[in-house]
């Protein structure tokens, strides 16, 4: 056998994994194996692999009888639509896509040129959790691998896509990444498992209910999205690949646009309705000032009362934050503010623009929102916004009420160029809430007291008292929204601004 016949079939034994059969068992659960998972993420004959022939170490528990090549993990590199990423993608056909302390260092290999080369990582998560032949070896592998997310957070972006189970301290890593997304019915994230649970706690709960995609992109948030199959969520993954920059350098990526950037929307003249108690969908107006009607909504199933996600705008990538009057009426509440908070931080940290959309009638009262920490997760998107430099455009569409208003990026926070639309009313509260504080005496008198909301109404219930107070730059036609902001961000695109020196702020986690 001539030596590149050799390097043929140890080739072709590394790319069968754990064997045909574990290959059949992967594909009869409906999952794909690693390699045909890559070859879906990346371009066509675009994947470079690096340590194909990687063995593990260990030699307890028959382990040195035992040696599939790769050691449960593909790792390497290719491109998205021409960008490059790192990739590693986790092998259940061997030991169960279990995590040894080689399997760890060839994820540290990728991570760590992602971060020299300045490339985004991806990580496809399917495993047993750490290798249980290995030990404390495993442990500090994996480790390893929680402090190369942490290096190279706010450096490169990095996306984990959970396509299998993740469970015990595995669950860390994806945690600590940008993005997490599952797939439904085949992934599941938690640190203790359903077993464990009904011994220690007495709970029954099956996997699915703890920790699957439902769970994490409703009730926690732990997850930004779900897909129903692996294909349709790598489909998505290459999506949002698209929108993000390579690097913390590189700047918000811009691509060719075939859509007009002064597109005029007649339609938004009547998007708010006359009663201002009656909801409209926000989204209608992301979709219109997007180019090509393009959002990628994250966490949409979680905090529905305020929306983000990324579009563009003349080519350009922008994040967006929008108050969502039909969900709560729009209302901040906790989850709303942690939601938001974390994105703004996210464009931020990689110089994407952020447009914020404001329609909201304050802080959802109640008791469970106070004990439940609304203050602290309030101040979470206070802190995010105030500390943000990039290029910010912020477009009150309709309420900005009391604490809110202070919330979402105006001026007072640093926003660069502020717009009201007619319809807006920026004031401490409503005219109705407003009047019952200050005429109390004057209540039981019906002419006496709607006169009082009618002064407080026309005194603050629109947009010209800030706009006489220069707090809103211009008060716009709603039809030109997508117009004015096109043209502000392409004002703001050479903005420098730093904040203080300091090691690192103490945001309110
Ligand atoms: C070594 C493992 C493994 C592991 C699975 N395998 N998990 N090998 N270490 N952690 C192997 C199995 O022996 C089997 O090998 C193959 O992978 C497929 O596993 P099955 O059990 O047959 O598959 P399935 O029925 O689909 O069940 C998948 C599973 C189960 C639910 C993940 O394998 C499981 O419960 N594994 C153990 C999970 C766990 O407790 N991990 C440790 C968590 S603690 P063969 O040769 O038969 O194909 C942890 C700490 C990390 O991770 C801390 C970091 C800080």
């Amino acid at each position: 056998m001539t030596v590149i016949e050799q390097l043929n079939e140890r080739r072709e034994t590394a790319r069968l994994g754990g064997g045909q059969k574990r290959i059949d068992a992967q594909h009869a659960k409906g999952k794909l194996t690693a390699r045909e998972r890559l070859e879906l993420l990346l371009d066509p004959d675009s994947f470079e692999e690096f340590d194909m022939f990687v063995k593990h170490r260990s030699t307890d528990f028959g382990m040195d009888k035992s040696h599939i090549p790769g050691d449960g993990v593909v790792t390497g590199w290719g491109t998205i639509n021409g960008r490059k990423t790192f990739v590693f993608a986790q092998d259940f056909t061997v030991y169960g896509g279990s995590l040894s302390e080689t399997h760890a260092k060839k994820i540290n290999k990728v991570q760590r040129m992602a971060m020299q080369q300045g490339a985004p990582i991806i990580g496809l998560s399917d495993s047993g959790g750490a290798r249980i032949q290995e030990g404390v070896a495993a442990l500090a592998g994996y480790t390893d691998v929680f402090q190369n997310n942490i290096r190279a957070s706010g450096v490169v972006p990095q996306i984990s896509v959970i396509m299998g189970p993740s469970a015990g301290g595995a669950v860390y890593s994806p945690a600590l990444t940008d993005f997490v997304f599952m797939v439904r019915d085949t992934s599941y994230m938690f640190l203790t498992g359903p077993d464990v649970l009904k011994t220690v706690t007495n709970e029954i709960v099956t996997a699915e209910e703890l920790g699957g995609a439902k769970t994490h992109t409703t009730k926690s948030s732990v997850a930004d999205g779900a897909y129903d199959n692996d294909m349709e969520a790598l489909a998505e993954i290459r999506r949002l690949f698209d929108f993000l920059p390579l690097n913390n350098r590189a700047g918000a990526p811009r691509r060719p646009v075939f859509d007009k950037h002064d597109r005029i929307e007649p339609s938004l003249d009547t998007l708010v309705p006359d009663n201002p108690n009656l909801p409209y969908d926000m989204k209608e107006l992301v979709h219109k000032i997007a180019d090509e009607g393009d959002f990628f909504e994250i966490q949409r199933d979680f905090a529905k009362n305020i929306l983000c996600g990324f579009i563009r705008v003349e080519g350009q990538t922008v994040g967006v934050v929008a108050n969502q009057p039909m969900v709560l009426a729009g209302c901040l509440d906790s989850d709303a503010s942690r939601k938001a908070a974390r994105f703004v931080r996210f464009c931020d940290c990689f110089e994407i623009p952020i447009v914020t959309l404001v329609d909201v009638p304050g802080f959802l009262p109640g008791v469970s929102q106070e004990h439940n920490g609304v203050i602290k997760n309030g101040a979470k998107l206070l802190y995010a916004y105030g500390e943000a430099t990039v290029p910010r455009i912020t477009v009150i569409t309709r309420k900005a009420y009391g604490g809110a208003y202070c919330v979402m990026s105006p001026k007072h926070l640093g926003a660069d160029i502020n717009y009201a639309w007619p319809s807006a009313q920026i004031a401490v509260m409503g005219a109705k809430g407003a009047t019952e504080i200050l005429f109390r005496k004057d209540l039981d008198d019906a002419d006496k007291t709607a006169e009082h909301i009618a002064d407080y109404e026309e005194k603050f219930l629109s947009p010209f008292r800030a706009a006489e107070l220069g707090y809103i730059d211009e008060v716009i036609k709603p039809q030109s929204t997508r117009k004015r902001i096109s043209r502000g961000l392409a004002l703001l695109s050479d903005k420098a601004t730093k904040n203080p020196w300091k090691k690192h702020g103490n945001l309110p986690l």
